[in-house]
């Protein structure tokens, strides 16, 4: 019997940003684990980008940084299909066909689409102000970068989830027209970030967010990361009073870059009075520092050699066209259009 066909799991990542520590436990460390069971396609959303930012070199910039970091945090390259979404032209023909099968009204109803004119109502101004067709249609091309690959899983944040399901609906448009010739697959969406024990709180002890400013850059230097660290809020208990681990934002961050042992041990000696939050502070940088040293050297040499970054991400690129063509010439064949 031939085994099954392996499910497909596929993400983009808008290179926006420099990434943090609740971006690596949130998102990047559960997606690279995720491609153990899944044939995965990550890929950076430059287009996506495009919405927003308007400096050229920054967006290239971004885009090798995506790249960099994730193949410093482990990412396989030879395992996981990683490339650039502007590298495969196939998911804008794609997205044509699939705003014909979208409704319009499904688009007033996108979260990011609804703030934007929520706030423009607010302060007075033309509900459409400042709202450009890239901004409308963001959800469309994002369908059109899931079915192109015709993935089954999507792995991304809380915030995602509605374009997920928008992409799915889609897809079922699609299908009910010409599901008989050529049937996309519907996917679903999976939200690591909410798994028990992935979300991280911040140097506030919120919810590590760039847009709260309490987050760590995942690739800061030593003596910055420690630095970071030692700013962490802590309650005023004593040095000899007991601690407890599961109120400690210390030691929830503790426990995401620790074995099991590692976390045991500082439970007990938090638990047992004796341990100042100083010494805690000092274990938390120090095990950060060991866990993060290696991919930041890492992130650093890919950054520094342009040569080998493109190379990884051109030989993506040509495994994910190869794949997007295949479904685009099905979807064609299925519209009338050979
Ligand atoms: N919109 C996603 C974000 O802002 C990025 C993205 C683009 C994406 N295309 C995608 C995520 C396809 C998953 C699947 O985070």
């Amino acid at each position: 019997m031939t085994p099954p066909a392996r499910r497909t799991s596929l993400t983009g990542i808008k290179p926006t940003g420099e990434p943090h520590l609740g971006n690596y436990v949130g998102a990047i460390r559960p997606a690279i684990e995720l491609a153990r069971d899944y044939d995965a396609f990550y890929f950076i959303a430059d287009y996506h980008a495009l919405t927003t930012v308007r400096d050229p070199a920054e967006l290239d910039h971004y885009t090798r940084s995506v790249a960099a970091t994730w193949i410093a945090c482990g990412l396989d390259p030879e395992v996981v299909t990683l490339y650039r979404q502007s590298d495969v032209p196939e998911t804008f023909e794609l997205q044509w066909v699939l705003s014909c099968m979208t409704a319009k009204g499904l688009m007033n109803r996108a979260h990011a689409y609804k703030a934007a004119r929520d706030r423009n109502r607010e302060a007075g101004l033309d509900e459409d102000d400042g709202v450009s067709m890239g901004l409308y249609n963001y959800p469309v091309l994002m369908a059109a970068d899931i079915i192109v690959m015709a993935a089954d899983v999507v792995p991304v944040g809380r915030d995602q989830v509605q374009h997920v399901e928008y992409a799915r609906d889609i897809a079922d448009r699609f299908n009910q027209a010409y599901g008989a010739r050529f049937a996309l697959p519907l996917p679903e969406h999976v939200t690591p970030d909410e798994a028990e024990g992935q979300t991280l709180p911040g140097l506030d002890g919120r919810k590590m967010s760039k847009s709260y400013g309490n987050h760590i850059p995942l690739f800061e230097e030593p003596a910055k990361l420690r630095k970071m660290v030692r700013r962490m809020k802590t309650d005023s208990t004593p040095v000899e009073e007991p601690k407890d681990p599961d109120t400690s934002t210390l030691f929830a961050l503790y426990r995401q870059f620790a074995g099991p042992e590692d976390q045991a041990a500082l439970r007990a000696r938090m638990l047992a009075g004796g341990m100042g939050w100083g010494e805690v502070k000092d274990l938390v940088a120090d095990r950060l520092e060991e866990v993060l040293a290696a991919p930041r050297e890492r992130y650093r040499a890919l950054m520094d050699d342009q040569a080998e970054l493109d190379g990884i991400l051109s030989s993506g690129s040509e495994r994910a066209r190869e794949r997007a063509a295949g479904l685009v010439s099905a979807v064609r064949g299925a519209i009338g259009i050979d």
